[in-house]
């Protein structure tokens, strides 16, 4: 405890020290049982005396690795808060009271498992909202619309609502993974800068409907899907790269021209059910088949037979883990895989 706010504590100092604060923020905080007593600080304005608010940039605030069991209280002037783990379970509403300026909050590895309805609806500038690592079971409520990077990865939800994304046309970096979901479909639709979006190690069984245009990076690895539709991934006009690994994925749940879409860079198919190399664009530079059940080298995946000019771009193509071998490639290989430098059987 810093030696004033022990003063405070005794009643040794009156409160002429606050008489350049909102005097109703001070007194509601020293009453209030919720928030601890904040520190005379007459640097960068009111602190809760269990975080750091540096003089030198007076809208930041330090709360992480401290054990905190509660939300502290926020004042108004902050933009940037950090309540990284610690023990805290739930974000009532109003503790951001009238920290409306927030652009950033960082809330991971806490315990949080609940949240009020309203908790984050009035911060109309949030940029980044970090809840990883938490005990959430749903999407919290009335997020704001202003979010570009939002992590919801490793916690315990189960569903999200069609609404629960709804209007964050700005949002880009979206984190899924390590939940229990079943289905997203439909609830991604409106995201139209969305371009990170991570639901690997959920328990989706199939792909995804309605998913935004703009991805750029889809990761579904480690769900339970078993086919993926001849137009999933031609619906994207961005995409590069895509894991699908650790899945069940079969020859029959996957029609020829399946990935052979120009644009993508590196394809994940790790780990999986396939009998077959699938047909690729001649454009993609890295292959993870490995861990599959393949039993032939076809060259015809990666290469036009009609024109072997058009070579293959790929450059790392991983195969070992499968029923074939070194001697089962073709002579011609040479010529389709030229620029390949990293061939694993
Ligand atoms: C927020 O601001 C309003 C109006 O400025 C004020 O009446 C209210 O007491 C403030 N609330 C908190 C929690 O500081
Ligand atoms: C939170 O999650 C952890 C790990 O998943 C679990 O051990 C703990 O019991 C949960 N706590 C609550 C309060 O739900
Ligand atoms: C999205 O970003 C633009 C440009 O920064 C901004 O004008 C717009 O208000 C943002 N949309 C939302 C919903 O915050
Ligand atoms: C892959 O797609 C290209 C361009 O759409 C097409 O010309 C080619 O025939 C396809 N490859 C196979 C094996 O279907
Ligand atoms: C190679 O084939 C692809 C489709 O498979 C086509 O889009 C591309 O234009 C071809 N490139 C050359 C150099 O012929």
């Amino acid at each position: 405890m810093r030696p004033i706010a022990l003063l405070l504590a005794l009643g040794l100092v009156n409160f002429t020290l606050a008489q350049n604060r909102d005097p109703f923020h001070w007194l509601a905080s020293l009453h209030s049982p919720g928030y601890a007593s904040l520190q005379a600080d007459n640097t960068g304005g009111e602190c809760p005396e269990e975080c750091d608010c540096p003089p030198t940039f007076p809208v930041a605030m330090y709360c992480d690795n401290r054990d905190m069991k509660k939300m502290p209280y926020i004042p108004s002037r902050m933009k940037y808060v950090y309540l990284q783990h610690n023990q805290i379970t739930s974000v009532p509403d109003n503790v951001f009271g009238n920290a409306t300026n927030l652009v950033w909050i960082m809330l991971h590895e806490n315990h949080i498992n609940s949240v009020g309805k309203n908790a984050f609806s009035k911060l109309a500038n949030l940029d980044r909202l970090y809840l990883s690592n938490n005990n959430l079971t749903e999407v919290p409520s009335n997020l704001p619309r202003s979010l570009r990077d939002l992590h919801l990865n490793h916690n315990s939800i189960t569903k999200v609502s069609p609404s629960a994304f709804e209007g964050m046309e700005n949002l880009t970096i979206l984190l899924l993974h390590n939940n229990g979901l079943q289905e997203i479909s439909g609830s991604l639709k409106g995201l139209k800068s969305l371009t990170l979006l991570d639901v690997s190690s959920n328990q989706l069984k199939k792909v995804p409907d309605g998913l935004p245009e703009m991805l750029h990076q889809l990761y579904l690895e480690s769900n339970s899907i078993d086919a993926i539709p001849a137009d999933f991934l031609s619906q994207f006009t961005n995409l590069q790269y895509v894991r699908f690994s650790h899945n069940a994925l079969t020859d029959k749940g996957i029609p020829q021209n399946t990935f052979n879409i120009s644009g993508l860079v590196e394809l994940d198919l790790s780990f999986n059910k396939l009998e077959r190399i699938p047909v690729v664009s001649s454009s993609l530079q890295h292959l993870y088949l490995q861990a599959n059940q393949i039993k032939e080298f076809t060259l015809g995946s990666f290469c036009s037979v009609v024109d072997i000019m058009n070579f293959s771009k790929l450059k790392v193509l991983r195969l070992e883990g499968n029923e074939i071998s070194a001697g089962d490639m073709p002579t011609e290989a040479a010529l389709c895989l030229r620029l390949a430098s990293d061939i694993a059987l």
